[in-house]
């Protein structure tokens, strides 16, 4: 039977309990689950939510719009799909699923290097509409040189370099519910890499002479050709440091709080990565965004785009590629919304919509 919008699904947060409901734990458990206490993966969708948004009212509305342009893409919506790994484990279809409704909305997608389906296969699905490619570059360099080849050959228009995450976070949510990949489900894009050695500690040598560095954003883009984006950035020095290094944007992001627990909120980063960077490249944000307000406030304090993350594997969990759009579609009206009862024309003019008036 194909995929059906439930009529409670009314905002993300419904589809965060029908997902709740429908999967079974581990998979839950690695879905929502935050690093160690979780305080970090709270805070973010806490700190969206504890503003106050000033209107202006009766404004001149006519030809509002929420376009935007982005490293060259003329797009009807500031909304994005964030990098989530193994999307084969919420829905049978996985990032196949994804592709269609981001290609259905034009809706960028950024593709996992733990993607569960082939690339290009996702590529061929997507049709066109915008592709970027998440990287983690792997201790095997050599492999890595390949994949990223492999993703511009797909048709893939950018790279998304996660920094943030060399190792993984104390995920103790997902060990506490036994959580592991069934059978089936893998880094299928990753196959055919040499093995890691494995480590007993994090600060293992040879872990730490394969870390990624600055250097890594030149090398890429001269792989590469592409535009290269930097991933989980949140000191303002950091933002300027990867501006030197050649980054084409930054994405301020703390993995969802799934990397290191008492991380600042994402909403708290921003303003402060956006006075360094003075608007010389675009900034992108992610991390608890659940509401049309959310996105307005990012756009208020800097942003040029956001990402979600849960929410679309929430829809996928629920509906497949129906429920991915439909998030995105129910996202966008609200921002739609918020911008009419603020009396924002454009998303250029959405600062004033946090700033209290004197
Ligand atoms: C992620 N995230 C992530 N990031 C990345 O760069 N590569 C990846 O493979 C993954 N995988 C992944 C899996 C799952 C299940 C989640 C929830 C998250 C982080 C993701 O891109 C993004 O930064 C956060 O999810 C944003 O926060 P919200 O929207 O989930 O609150
Ligand atoms: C995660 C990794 C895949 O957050 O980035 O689960």
């Amino acid at each position: 039977m194909a995929d059906q919008i439930p009529p409670t699904a009314v905002s993300l947060i419904d589809y965060q309990q029908l997902a709740n409901e429908k999967l079974d734990r581990p998979s839950l458990a690695y879905l929502e689950g935050g690093a160690a206490d979780q305080h970090s993966s709270e805070a973010n969708i806490k700190a969206w939510a504890s503003a106050t948004i000033w209107p202006r009212v009766m404004t001149q509305a006519r030809g509002a719009t929420t376009q935007t342009s982005l490293l060259g893409l003329k797009l009807d919506s500031p909304l994005m799909i964030a990098p989530t790994a193994y999307h084969r484990l919420f829905h049978e279809q996985g990032e196949l699923a994804t592709a269609t409704a981001a290609s259905a909305l034009n809706t960028p997608y950024i593709v996992s290097t733990q993607a569960s389906t082939p690339l290009e296969e996702i590529a061929a699905q997507a049709a066109g509409s915008p592709l970027w490619f998440q990287l983690y570059i792997q201790h095997d360099r050599e492999f890595t040189a390949d994949l990223v080849l492999r993703a511009k050959r797909a048709g893939f228009q950018a790279l998304v370099l996660t920094v943030d995450a060399p190792v993984n976070g104390i995920r103790n949510h997902e060990q506490r519910a036994g959580f592991q990949l069934p059978p089936g489900i893998s880094s299928v894009n990753l196959h055919g890499m040499r093995p890691a050695p494995s480590m007993s500690h994090a600060l293992d040598p040879r872990l730490l002479s394969s870390l990624p560095n600055w250097q890594d954003i030149a090398w890429l883009k001269e792989l590469s050709g592409l535009p290269v984006i930097i991933k989980g950035i949140l000191h303002p020095q950091d933002a300027l440091l990867a501006m030197e290094h050649g980054a084409d944007a930054i994405i301020v992001s703390n993995h969802g709080g799934r990397t290191l627990d008492l991380l600042p909120p994402t909403k708290t980063a921003l303003p402060l990565v956006a006075q360094a960077i003075d608007k010389q490249i675009p900034i992108l944000v992610d991390g608890g965004i659940r509401r049309g307000t959310d996105v307005l406030q990012a756009i208020a304090l800097g942003a040029d785009a956001v990402l979600l993350g849960r929410p679309i594997l929430h829809g996928l969990s629920v509906a497949g590629a129906t429920g991915v759009a439909h998030v995105l579609r129910l996202l966008q009206h609200e921002l739609e919304v918020a911008m009419l009862l603020t009396g924002c024309r454009s998303l250029t003019e959405a600062s004033s919509v946090i700033n209290t008036p004197n």
